[in-house]
């Protein structure tokens, strides 16, 4: 069986699993100690990054307000500006993510990925809270062929990537001095479902997996962006050491294709990598295209006084066990 990739981690289908398993040990102590002293508010909750970050900042002992769609609705504007106030910090990882239903249904996803965040930005403006957006790596073309640094042209190629670039430019026009906007790409966690997910499932199925080695991105496990969130959220509102409005490429560093990150699962969950063979998108056409080229710069994390995330591959091996588990 070929393997494209569907939604925005690549995903085929897959089984959710539970909330992630992170705990505070994925920041340092002085981080902890000042992420107690913010309150936070995280929307979207409930999906796949939301859980790392909620058990993240939980397992801190932070002052978090949890919410998902049920609680505030970002669309609502009315809503988001009470759910707003009272918090130092808002992170927003609220989104439509079916990139190919995007595709037919265009004007819901910027509804939300759109109109959401400048919800969002008027509120955290009307109060002095300090917005974490997260967006993509679609707002760029894929046409590139070396690293997409904060400040290239955007170009989306999608209706999904078109939808995120409304809601950036929302938050840069709306919040230039309260607003970090931090694209993200390839995601993978145990909170939702998932292209590393699929490939564990598949491979007690099927001998032979064939995956689209064309496309090349950064693999971005969702407990190491959780972390950098919440590093950079400590950053936006501490005035010993202040972090930049703006944008960061919340991607792991170095690159692969879905291929190569298919090849990388099963070595490290000890199952032979040749059972992964590679093919070519254009045998895949899907609803949305997908840029060939999402690899991102990751410099602006420095002018935050902040590291970039680790080597995707790094990840992947801390990450497996708890995804197998
Ligand atoms: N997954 C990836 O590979 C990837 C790649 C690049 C960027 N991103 C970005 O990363 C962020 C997190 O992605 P994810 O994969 O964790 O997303 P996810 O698992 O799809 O979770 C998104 C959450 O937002 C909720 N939501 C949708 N519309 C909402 C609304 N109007 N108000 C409040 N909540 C709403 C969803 O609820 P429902 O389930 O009820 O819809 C869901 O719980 C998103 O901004 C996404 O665009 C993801």
């Amino acid at each position: 069986m070929r393997i494209p990739p569907t939604g925005e981690a690549g995903l085929v289908d897959a089984t959710a699993t539970d909330a992630g398993s992170v705990d505070g040990a994925s920041v340092d102590a002085t981080t902890a100690d000042r992420v107690r002293t913010y309150r936070w508010l995280i929307t979207g909750a409930k999906g796949m990054l939301g859980c790392d970050l909620v058990a993240l900042l939980t397992g801190c002992g932070a002052a978090v307000t949890i919410t998902d769609r049920d609680e505030v609705d970002i669309t609502d504007q009315a809503g988001t500006a009470e759910a707003v106030a009272g918090h130092d910090l808002v992170v927003n990882t609220a989104a439509w993510t079916d990139v190919d239903a995007a595709e037919t249904q265009e004007e819901q996803a910027t509804i939300i990925n759109g109109l959401g965040p400048q919800n969002l930005a008027v509120a955290c403006s009307a109060t002095g809270a300090r917005l974490l957006h997260v967006s993509t790596d679609y707002v760029f073309s894929g046409r590139a062929n070396h690293p997409y640094s904060e400040d290239s042209p955007t170009n989306p190629v999608n209706a999904y990537g078109r939808g995120k670039l409304v809601g950036e430019q929302a938050i840069e026009r709306l919040a230039p001095r309260l607003g970090y906007i931090v694209r993200t790409a390839w995601l993978y966690g145990a909170g939702g479902r998932n292209f590393v997910s699929t490939m564990l499932r598949l491979a007690q199925r099927q001998e032979v997996i064939e995956v689209v080695d064309d496309q090349s991105g950064q693999p971005t496990w969702t407990r190491a962006l959780a972390s950098h969130l919440v590093r950079l959220g400590v950053a936006a509102v501490d005035r010993r050491s202040p972090a930049p409005p703006g944008i960061y490429h919340g991607t792991a560093s170095g690159q692969t294709t879905w291929y190569g990150l298919a090849r990388a699962i099963f070595a490290e969950a000890g199952l032979d990598p040749e059972r992964i063979r590679p093919t070519t998108s254009a045998r895949f056409p899907r609803p949305a295209p997908r840029p060939a080229y999402s690899v991102l710069a990751h410099g602006n994390w420095a002018r935050a006084g902040l590291p970039p995330l680790d080597q995707w591959r790094d990840q992947l091996a801390m990450a497996l066990p708890t995804l197998i588990s």
